[in-house]
């Protein structure tokens, strides 16, 4: 296998969702876009995960690539196949196991997701083999994937295909762990190793199994998906539990900020929006906001600032500290909200009570649709995002590309992403701290006085519309980390 940094590698990129196959969340938007921006950059990367129930290969015209195979699982021996999807630029590939997956009509939440995920895995590393096709790298994420770096440095380690294979860890969001028994370790074949206990972690979770707290232990390269996030991360606010293992393996911890995909994702070739724009020429963006204004039931008024939200109706959404100050604001600015979104019963019913009392000032959307969403971003003024915690968060550099102010609280990668207008420097957003209603309140009024004053706002609208929330950037990043985590490997030096 080469070491040379130019010569291309072979990356297989492990994650449970991918669009548009499958998807809940952020990962799958990362999944769908990140590898195809590598490839550009020369390596052959290939996405692997398992053929949900809800996934039909023949209606998408999948291709059966491998029949059947042998799979190690739980001390017996199970069979797995292989399809491929049609995508030209991109291969991605499906672990078929009816019983685990295409009997099941959901991607996670079942009392056997350990069992599921582990299978998938090792299924991924034993398709390799008969595809004959060796992996420098293989980029494991979430916790459904992080056994993998364990299995690179236990029953894998002699393996000829996988000697000389690093393993690339990313962490999209510590608050899910893969917590599971010690059976976890059986169904891996990993029971010999037991436990893993790390004297400054707490007993509780020396006693049970965090997925993720083995992918950081044993991957070469861990990363997650912001500076900020890779910094908040070591301390106890943040760790989730796992800060003291995050910060042994610091040397090891890089924030690499994601991307969107800005060809899907253009104001001025979107064909799901009433009408195009780009940063030079914002006036057909009046349409996007009358058309928005009308389908919500809301007064058509261009002076009018519109605020939206769109995030799961959750506490670590920020809903925990706007809940008190919504009514007010409700009260006593005059902006219109757009909220769109589904989650706890308890915001919903909340909601539901403003939008009662404020039916000219609040509309609610409790559901999901990406449609609808660029609606919304599209044709809103003002896009609110203050989420108690942010590992890098995606919608706010959609609404930056569309000419949607973001208002945040400067976490994570909001921090990173959002630059607070600060005169005479003219930021791309507003952001706030302390994270509680009373910053919220003053920085959602700020926003609105400055929308008042056109040509400053116009500036504003054209910094985030300019900012690169392109994928190029961390590409050229991830490439980098590829080369440092196979030398890492192979030489013990970064490269
Ligand atoms: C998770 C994080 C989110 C991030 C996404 C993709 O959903 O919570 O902040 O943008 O993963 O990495």
């Amino acid at each position: 296998m080469p070491t040379s940094p130019q010569t291309p590698f072979n990356i297989l990129y492990f994650s449970a969702e991918i669009v548009p196959y499958a998807r809940t969340g952020g990962l799958a938007q990362v999944a769908g876009s990140l590898p195809r921006a590598l490839r550009q950059l020369g390596d052959d990367i290939r996405v692997i995960l398992p053929r949900y129930g809800h996934i039909d290969p023949q209606a998408l015209g999948f291709r059966r690539i491998i029949d059947t195979f042998a799979v190690p699982f739980e001390n017996e021996t199970e069979t797995a196949g292989l399809w491929q999807a049609p995508d030209a630029d991109l291969p991605i590939y499906f672990i078929e196991h009816e019983r685990l997956f295409g009997s099941r009509q959901g991607i996670y939440s079942y009392p056997d997701d350990a069992e599921r995920f582990i299978f998938y895995c090792r299924a991924s590393l034993e398709a390799m083999r008969h595809l004959q096709w060796q992996p420098h790298i293989l980029h494991t994420n979430e916790w459904q994937t992080a056994i993998i770096a364990n299995w690179l440095r236990s029953i894998y380690a002699d393996d000829p295909l996988y000697r000389e294979t690093a393993v690339v860890y990313t962490i999209h969001n510590l608050s899910y762990q893969g917590i599971f028994g010690h059976r976890v370790l059986e169904v891996a074949g990993l029971a010999s190793q037991g436990f893993i206990a790390h004297p400054d972690v707490s007993p509780s979770l020396n006693q049970v199994v965090s997925l993720m707290g083995r992918g950081i232990i044993f991957a070469d390269i861990i990363t997650t998906v912001s500076p900020t996030y890779a910094r908040e991360i070591l301390t106890p606010d943040f760790g989730e539990g796992l800060d003291p293992i995050l910060r042994d393996r610091q040397h090891r911890l890089f924030g690499i900020l994601n991307g969107i995909d800005t060809a899907l994702y253009d104001p001025a070739t979107d064909t799901t929006i009433p009408a195009t724009y780009d940063a030079d020429d914002l006036a057909a963006r009046s349409q996007c906001k009358s058309m928005l204004q009308a389908e919500m039931g809301l007064k058509v008024a261009a002076e009018v600032p519109v605020i939206s939200l769109s995030s799961r109706l959750h506490e670590h959404k920020g809903y925990d500290i706007l809940m008190p100050v919504l009514e007010p604001l409700l009260q006593h600015i005059d902006a219109q909200w757009v909220i769109m979104g589904v989650g706890d019963q308890r915001y919903h019913d909340h909601l539901n009570y403003l939008h009662e009392r404020y039916p000219r000032r609040l509309a609610l959307r409790l559901t999901y649709a990406d449609d609808l969403r660029r609606r919304i971003i599209s044709g809103s003024d003002i896009f609110l995002m203050p989420s108690r915690h942010e590992p890098c968060g995606l919608d706010q550099l959609i609404a930056m590309r569309y000419g949607a102010v973001p208002v945040v609280h400067a976490t994570g990668g909001l921090a990173d992403t959002v630059l607070d207008h600060n005169p005479p420097a003219t930021g791309s957003g507003f952001s706030f701290r302390p994270y509680d209603s009373m910053a919220l309140f003053a920085a959602v009024v700020r926003a609105v006085t400055l929308y008042r004053q056109p040509a400053i706002w116009h500036q504003i609208q054209q910094s985030a519309m300019r900012q690169d929330v392109s994928w190029t950037q961390p590409a050229q990043q991830y490439h980098q980390l590829y080369r440092r985590a196979y030398s890492l490997k192979n030489t013990g030096r970064p490269a």
